[in-house]
């Protein structure tokens, strides 16, 4: 028999077998400083592009002093236990209300983590009967929500309404013979590319099938939409979404996430979220600081309108100069280049480097083979002057790679690698 641990010590997986190459500069770097449109990596000055603090509340000093002085108050274990045991408060049930009525739903409930919470939030609205369409291109969270289902799950292609209502068919034969329900999920904004999901088209198909839709608006929230509220209130159809999902862990800068639906359903939910039931409570130093995001979200709409002077003169300077950025409708700003992995990592060593820039980049296996898909997210913190270093930037590190420069320096990195 086969020792359990003989095929880690084989195989690191598609991302870990870089490991020795990437580890502490392309993947678990170590960003130093207050949280910024300027931070600092090994010691340098570099602007970063790679944090979702899209309002710049992490560091806005009356989001520091409400942590600071909740800390204070209440330390970092209140309360102790889970909601339905020890672990509910009047402020929990009061930033629900608030959550919910900010988003136009008749109830919310809090989530310790959007990841867990998105999987229980799955497991709970279905039953083996029941039958999941769920978009390919989903979040690695809907993808084991969904794994926990012991019904019948089918994907369609990435925002394809077409093949959404070939899935829809096929799920809707099934769920005659099963006598279960569809649910539909898609994602408000898909964090990789920005397109915003269909949600507007997944909602018009309603009118035919009969299933419920689940959002996860992730990086909708607090950056779309004329208040705020996210991608169903961008593209008007907020009361078609039953369940709308979002996490603080973006606009809100902070920890935890919530989901919001009609009464009925809220109150289903939290007698059968598993992470929810069986965790400790969102700590209270995480309530009071999530209700004061909320209130500048709300309030203060001059955040969001830098947010979008940012985005737009980034997105539009890249395009003017002849670069893909894809299909993005929101705030996450993908540059596609075409380069191997090894290329990839010359690349961005040089951009922290040489120009100062720290953006996330992306390559095979989340993207297909022979892309680099270098990965930029404005925020309200950043200048027009970050917009135009990073432009420039940019444009030399494009040459480079066309020069053959970067093939050059990566050689050294392919032969260890055995590519
Ligand atoms: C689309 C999406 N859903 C869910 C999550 C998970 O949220 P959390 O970080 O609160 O666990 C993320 C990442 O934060 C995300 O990008």
């Amino acid at each position: 028999m086969k020792d359990l641990f003989e095929k880690i010590y084989k195989d690191k997986g598609p991302l870990g077998k870089w490991a020795s190459q990437a580890e502490g500069y392309f993947v678990f770097p170590k960003l130093e400083g207050q949280i910024s449109n300027r931070m600092k990596f090994q010691g340098k000055d570099v602007i970063t592009w790679s944090i979702n603090d899209y309002l710049g509340l992490a560091n806005h000093p009356e989001v520091r002093k409400v942590d600071a002085e909740a800390g204070a108050a209440y330390g970092s274990a209140y309360p102790m236990g889970a909601r339905m045991m020890s672990g509910h408060t009047e402020l929990h049930e009061i930033l629900q209300k608030e959550l919910a009525e900010f988003v136009s739903k008749e109830a919310a409930y809090l989530l310790n983590f959007g990841y867990q919470g998105m999987v229980s939030t799955i497991d709970a609205l279905v039953n083996k009967n029941d039958i999941i369409v769920y978009d390919v291109d989903a979040h690695a969270c809907i993808i084991d929500g969904v794994r926990l289902h012991m019904g019948k799950r089918f994907t369609y292609k990435h925002n394809d309404v077409e093949s959404l209502e070939k899935n829809l068919d096929r799920a809707t034969k099934m769920a005659e013979q099963t006598g279960g329900g569809i649910l539909v999920i898609s994602e408000g904004v898909f964090g990789m590319r920005g397109e915003q999901g269909r949600l507007k088209e997944i909602a018009a198909l309603k009118k035919k099938y009969n299933f419920r839709f689940l959002v996860d608006d992730a990086h909708g929230f607090g950056t779309l939409g004329e208040t705020g509220a996210g991608a169903g209130e961008q593209q008007g159809v907020q009361d078609d979404i039953d369940v709308y999902f979002a996490t603080f862990a973006k606009s809100m800068a902070g920890t935890g996430a919530f989901i919001a639906a009609d009464q009925e359903i809220i109150d289903y939910l939290k007698y059968n979220l598993r992470s929810q039931m069986f965790a400790k409570s969102l700590q209270m130093q995480l309530v009071v600081g999530a209700r004061k995001r909320l209130q500048m979200l709300k309030t203060m709409p001059e955040l969001k309108n830098k947010l979008w002077e940012n985005v737009n003169a980034l997105q539009s300077g890249l395009k003017e100069r002849g670069f893909d950025i894809g299909t993005t409708q929101s705030c996450v700003t993908p540059v596609y280049l075409e380069g191997s992995i090894p290329e990839a990592m010359a690349l961005v060593k040089d951009l922290r480097e040489n120009f100062g820039i720290f953006c996330s980049i992306v390559v095979y296996p989340v993207i297909p083979k022979g892309l680099i898909l270098l990965r930029l997210i404005p925020t309200a913190t950043h200048t027009l002057e970050d917009v135009d270093i990073t432009l420039d930037a940019f444009d030399a590190i494009r040459a480079r790679l066309e020069n053959g420069t970067y093939k050059r320096l990566s050689a050294a990195v392919m032969a260890a690698m055995g590519e």
